[in-house]
């Protein structure tokens, strides 16, 4: 039985101080013990984030990382100085920064690799836009996005990654992809894993959906066998998180 995993992205919103009065808001409100619960701030809240959460059941996470070591990457956030700050998960490969920051999926596969390595858990996006969608190419796109990140990676260490299903059509827009067809992709994405790595390591795999979840589409969402949790966006900076994190009370 996997566990449900509800994850906030809050982009870049919230100021460290703002961060800390957003987590002293939402800590009653998000405590759910059949649920992981994860806050993923920007890089210059981790620190006060983990401060305010201690004790709680939030765990930290970041929206970035990069994939080498040390050194010359100005502006660059390591593997080690998130798990120095308190982070335990990490998204990597969301769409906007594939869009924006020109991350190719070869660069997802190293951020993978090093995260894993470090100990980090990586919450690996993927999704297809609507023209892909259109043009009927979604299960292969995504596939294609998921067999580059997951080259070298071994069977023991893909059960521990989450991946999260994020259409792009659906990011932001207020237009959630139906729970069927949510669901008919994060099956297809389960398919893989099972191609890949067998089904012991198939089925262990958390699968989360995002894109315009909220407090009234949650629970039909994640009444889905296939669909493990959620990342979140806009919902995630409000009282509603709360409720998407208790969609089974
Ligand atoms: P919204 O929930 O705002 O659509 O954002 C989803 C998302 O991109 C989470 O990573």
């Amino acid at each position: 039985m996997r566990k449900k995993i509800i994850a906030g992205n809050w982009k870049m919103n919230m100021t460290p101080t703002e961060a800390v009065k957003l987590c002293e808001t939402l800590k009653p409100l998000v405590k759910n013990e059949d649920v992981d619960v994860v806050f993923c701030v920007p890089a210059i809240d981790i620190i006060p984030v983990a401060e305010a959460v201690k004790g709680t059941n939030i765990n930290v996470g970041a929206e970035n990382l990069y994939f080498e070591d040390k050194g010359a990457y100005t502006g660059e956030v390591s593997a080690d100085m998130l798990l120095d700050a308190g982070v335990k998960y990490v998204i990597m490969g969301h769409s906007e920064r594939r869009e924006y920051f020109h991350e190719t999926d070869a660069d997802i596969n190293k951020k993978l690799k090093k995260a894993l390595e470090k100990g980090l858990i990586p919450i690996v996006c993927c999704g297809e836009s609507l023209e892909q969608r259109e043009q009927g190419i979604c299960f292969d796109f995504v596939r294609m996005q998921l067999k580059i990140a997951f080259q070298g990676v071994s069977a023991e260490d893909a059960k521990k990654v989450v991946i999260a299903y994020e259409p792009i059509w659906a990011i932001g827009t207020g237009k959630t992809a139906t729970a069927d067809q949510a669901e008919e992709v994060c099956k297809a994405i389960r398919d893989l894993l099972t191609e890949l790595y067998g089904s012991d390591t198939a089925e262990a795999i958390r699968i989360q959906y995002g894109g315009s979840m909220n407090a009234g589409n949650c629970k039909e969402l994640l009444a889905k066998p296939n669909i493990d949790g959620g990342l979140i966006g806009g919902a995630s900076l409000k009282p509603d998180f709360g409720s998407i994190v208790n969609y089974n009370k």
